[in-house]
């Protein structure tokens, strides 16, 4: 179990409130300030940076994580609202070596589905969810699925063709 004190925890004078909850399998419990949006928690109190805060007007997706399995926007959440929550970032859905990556964010590498890849995180959150279904996921689903996500570089095609085609691979190999 984790207990450090850093980052917008220390906050001086702040009405800080207690916080539990699992993060990427292991157990946190600390205080937070009460105001403290889940994102800023995760990258400044658990340095946790690779989700993004690309808007902080829940827009863009970039701080997509998961919270009891479903993909949430982590800028429209507050830290202490995962008090008992399983919480999971980018930095959980990789192997124990980073270069292992997960199926989906193989699927994007090898469609060049990133460019500067700042939007990534956020979509593999997403898309994570979105294929968590026994149906074959369409082109016109997987755009539904990702409309909470801005990419300002691929034009999404390649990050669409992507999921469709993992999803495909899913069905036939019956995972
Ligand atoms: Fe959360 Fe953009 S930073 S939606
Ligand atoms: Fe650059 Fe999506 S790859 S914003």
């Amino acid at each position: 179990m984790t207990s450090d004190v850093i980052g917008t925890e220390q906050s001086a004078g702040a009405h800080r409130v207690p916080v539990s909850y699992t993060l990427n399998g292991e157990a946190v419990s600390c205080e937070v300030e009460a105001r403290t949006l889940l994102v800023h928690h995760l990258r400044e109190d658990r340095r946790l940076t690779g989700t993004h805060v690309g808007c902080d007007t829940s827009q863009c997706g970039a701080c997509a994580v998961h919270v009891d399995g479903r993909a949430v926007k982590s800028c429209t959440v507050l830290a202490v609202q995962v008090d008992g929550c399983e919480v999971t970032t980018i930095e959980g859905v990789h192997g124990d070596d980073p270069k292992d990556l997960h199926p989906v964010q193989s699927a994007l590498q090898g469609k060049h589905g990133l460019q500067c890849g700042f939007c990534t995180p956020g979509f593999v959150m997403t898309a994570l969810d979105i294929l968590d279904t026994d149906e074959l996921l369409t082109d016109e689903k997987v755009r539904q699925g990702l409309i909470g996500n801005i990419c300002r570089c691929t034009g999404y095609q390649n990050i669409v063709d992507a999921l469709v085609e993992l999803s495909a691979d899913r069905q036939e190999s019956g995972e």
